[in-house]
C-alpha cells in the first residue's frame, strides 16, 4: 500500500491506497498502463513487472487499494466475479467437499454443482443461518464453507463469526462473497473469514461499465495459490478494466450511504403497498437477520427484494411496468435496476434445491432522485395489483413488455 495511506480511514484509502501520484509525470490519476511487456536491465532484473498477464501496474494499484479496504495483506484482481470464485475453489481436489448457502447466487451454484462436481468435488447446500444445520452438513472432507451475506436475491444474512467458528473447528476454511455489502459495510476478514471474494462488476465498479472480480486474504499459502492461478489460468482484467474499478471505488463510501438511504424510502413504500406480500431487506426490524446485520454491517445496503402478492404474473407485470427502474440483470450501479430472479439471474438454479420463488422481484436501488424512484415503483405496483394470474400471458407480461418497448423513447428523455 502507498506509504501515505497506512492507518488512514476508509474513504482516504479508497482514494489513495496504491495510487501515489505518478513518479514520472506527477499525474494524480493512476495511468492506464497498456504495455504487455516490461524492459529488463539484465536477464531476470526488472522493476516489478515482466509480462502483462503476470502483473500490470494499473492492476497492482487496484489490488493494493481493494486489499487495503478489506483489511487484507494480499489482493488479486480477476476478469470477473466468477473467475475470482473459480480461482479460490481451484484449490479443491477430487473427493473434497464444499458447503454452499441454500440460496447462493445462481452462478456460484452453477460453478459448484456443474463445473466442480464434474471434477469429483462434492457439495451440500445448507441454510447457513442455522449453525446446527451447518454442523450436520460438515464432513471430514469438507474443505470450504462458502458464505454469501446478504445473499442474492433473498437478502439472507449469515453470521460470519458463528459460521467461521464451526468451520474452523472442523478444519475447513471460510470464504465470504462480499459483493452485496462491499468492504464499506462489512469486513469479513475481521469477523473470522479466511477469504473474501467480490464481483467488482457491482458496487465496487459502481457504474455498469466494467466486469471484474477480486479476492482478498491474509493467508500467505492461499495467496501463493491465488497468484499462481491468476498467472497460470490468465483470467485477468485488462488495464482499462482495472482503471474503471479504481475510479469507481473512490466514491464507494458516498455511493453506499446514498444507496442505503434511497433503499430505506423504497422499503417504507413497499411495506405499505397492497400488491406486496413480503419485503426482504435486512434493515427491517422484522427481517430474521436484522440483529446479525446490525452487529456485522455498518449499514443495510441498496439491494431490496420483495414477493408480489399476485405471484409470478404480478412479479412479471411489475418488472415490465417500471420506467426509471430498468429491466436488466446486474446490480450495484448508479442507475436503478429491476429483475425477475427466477427467469433471469437465477435461471441456472431452476429445478434445483436453490430454485427461487417465481413471485420474487429484486431491485438494485440507484442514486436517482428518491421521490422519482418511489413514484415509479409505486405506479408499477398499482398496475401489477390489477394483474390476474390467468390473464398474465395475454395482458400482464406480454402486454406490459409491448408497452415498455413503445415508450422506450419517452424513458430516455426522463
Ligand atoms: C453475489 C454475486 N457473486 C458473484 C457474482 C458473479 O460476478 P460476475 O458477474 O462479475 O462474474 C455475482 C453476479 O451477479 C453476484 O451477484
Amino acid at each position: 500500500m502507498s506509504g501515505a495511506t497506512g492507518g488512514n480511514g476508509f474513504e482516504t484509502r479508497a482514494i489513495h491506497a496504491g495510487q501515489d501520484p505518478d513518479p514520472v509525470t506527477g499525474a494524480v490519476v493512476t495511468p492506464i498502463s497498456l504495455a504487455t511487456t516490461f524492459a529488463q536491465s539484465e536477464v531476470g532484473e526488472h522493476r516489478g513487472f515482466e509480462y502483462g498477464r503476470t502483473g500490470n501496474p494499473t492492476r497492482a494499484a487496484l489490488e493494493t487499494c481493494l486489499a487495503s479496504l478489506e483489511g487484507a495483506r494480499h489482493g488479486f484482481a480477476f476478469a470477473s466475479g466468477m473467475a475470482a470464485e473459480d480461482a479460490v475453489l481451484r484449490r479443491l481436489v477430487p473427493g473434497d467437499h464444499v458447503v454452499i448457502p441454500d440460496d447462493a447466487y445462481g452462478g456460484t451454484y452453477r460453478l459448484v454443482a456443474k463445473v466442480l462436481a464434474a471434477g469429483g468435488i462434492t457439495w451440500t447446500a445448507v441454510d447457513l443461518t442455522s449453525t446446527d444445520a451447518l454442523r450436520a452438513a460438515m464432513r471430514p472432507e469438507t474443505r470450504v464453507v462458502w458464505i454469501e451475506t446478504p445473499t442474492n436475491p433473498m437478502l439472507t444474512v449469515v453470521d460470519i463469526a458463528a459460521v467461521a467458528e464451526v468451520a474452523h473447528g472442523r478444519g475447513a476454511s471460510v470464504v465470504v462473497d462480499n459483493t452485496f455489502a462491499t468492504p464499506y459495510l462489512q469486513r469479513p476478514l475481521a469477523l473470522g473469514a479466511d477469504v473474501v471474494v467480490h464481483s467488482s462488476t457491482k458496487y465496487l465498479g459502481g457504474h455498469s461499465d466494467v466486469v471484474g472480480g477480486f479476492v482478498a486474504t491474509n493467508d500467505a499459502a492461499l495467496a501463493e495459490h491465488l497468484g499462481f492461478v491468476q498467472n497460470a489460468v490468465g483470467a485477468v482484467p485488462s488495464p482499462f478494466d482495472c482503471y474503471l474499478v479504481l475510479r469507481g471505488v473512490k466514491t464507494l463510501a458516498v455511493r453506499m450511504d446514498r444507496h442505503a438511504e434511497n433503499a430505506r424510502a423504497i422499503v417504507a413504500m413497499l411495506a405499505e403497498h397492497p400488491a406486496v406480500a413480503k419485503v426482504l431487506y435486512p434493515g427491517l426490524p422484522a427481517h430474521p437477520g436484522h440483529d446479525v446485520a446490525r452487529r456485522q454491517m455498518r449499514g443495510f445496503g441498496g439491494m431490496v427484494s420483495f414477493v408480489a402478492a399476485g405471484g409470478e404474473a404480478a412479479a412479471l407485470a411489475v418488472v415490465a411496468e417500471t420506467r426509471l427502474f430498468t429491466l436488466a440483470e446486474s446490480l450495484g450501479a448508479v442507475e436503478s435496476l429491476i429483475e425477475h430472479p427466477a427467469k433471469m439471474t437465477h435461471l441456472s438454479a431452476a429445478d434445483s434445491p436453490l430454485a427461487v420463488d417465481p413471485g420474487l422481484v429484486r431491485i438494485s436501488v440507484g442514486l436517482e432522485t428518491v421521490d422519482d424512484l418511489v413514484g415509479d415503483l409505486r405506479r408499477a405496483l398499482d398496475v401489477a395489483g390489477t394483474t390476474r394470474a390467468d390473464d398474465a400471458e395475454a395482458t400482464g407480461w406480454r402486454g406490459a413488455l409491448a408497452r415498455r418497448r413503445r415508450r422506450a423513447s419517452d424513458t430516455r428523455s426522463t
